[in-house]
């Protein structure tokens, strides 16, 4: 399947900075042959659908709410989303299971509400350094997995999946590909369990995913694309990515 390379921007930018990188990378892209995104905060996503339309980059968000509408202060809904070109939403991801008490339930009526509203939800699992330590990564994984296959396993295939390490994100240590590889064929293996569409699902690495290794990582039976933090910030750094994966 083609490669996918997402950008997840985190609480970094503004609105000149933003164009400056986005213009970078309109004129670096060529006719990357993989599929891009990147994911920013919600205020910039109306920017974001206006320098992006008619280019081959996607809109990401970051996360949505479980609820259609109503009162929930703070919140942003999947159909808010789309009005603004939304194609991808990260959910679970281990800042906000971690800084926001995010439970696999929730990351999974997260995903559903996504799915509902017609955005492909970026699933993020991981472990952190004591359950790898601890021998628990493949339970842990599989237990993120889990809740979203038991809430979603009709639309199961329309997901993108995201194995990012907790210990390898934004520290500057990488899984190596073989680590990756290893938790990847697990997740492969859970949705084939799961669903007949299992191999046409993209299971992205990220932590740490840098011009450096990212090839490596990226040939790798099972890792189907990166979903990168900081290097996403530096259309050079990004852009080298991309190569990678085209
Ligand atoms: P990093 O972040 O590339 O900065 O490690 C990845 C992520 O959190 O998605």
């Amino acid at each position: 399947m083609k490669k996918r390379i997402f950008g997840n921007w985190k609480m970094n930018g503004s609105l000149a900075a933003n164009a400056a990188l986005l213009d970078l990378l309109k004129q670096g892209l060529g006719h990357a042959d993989c599929e891009i995104a990147v994911c920013a905060p919600a205020p910039y996503l109306v920017q974001l659908q206006s320098l992006l339309s008619g280019r081959a980059i996607a809109i990401g968000a970051q996360d949505v709410s479980a609820q259609a509408s109503g009162a929930f202060t703070g919140e942003v809904s999947g159909a808010m989303l789309r009005e603004f070109g939304v194609r991808y939403v990260l959910v679970g991801h281990s800042e906000r299971r971690q800084y926001h008490a995010e439970s696999d339930e929730l990351v999974a009526r997260k995903a559903q509400a996504a799915l509902a509203s017609g955005i492909t939800p970026v699933v993020c699992v991981g472990e952190t350094l004591a359950q790898r330590e601890a021998g628990e990564t493949e339970a842990v994984v599989r237990r993120q997995l889990s809740a979203v296959v038991q809430r979603n396993g009709h639309c199961l295939s329309e997901i993108v999946l995201a194995y990012e390490p907790v210990w390898a994100i934004g520290t500057g240590l990488t899984a190596t590909p073989a680590q990756a590889q290893a938790v990847h064929a697990v997740l492969r293996a859970q949705l084939l369990a799961a669903t007949t569409a299992a191999a046409r699902i993209p299971i992205l690495y990220g932590g740490s995913m840098n011009a450096a290794n990212a090839a490596e990582l990226l040939a790798q039976a099972d890792i189907d694309g990166g979903l990168v933090g900081g290097a996403s910030l530096k259309a050079a750094d990004f852009l080298a990515i991309v190569a990678c994966a085209g």
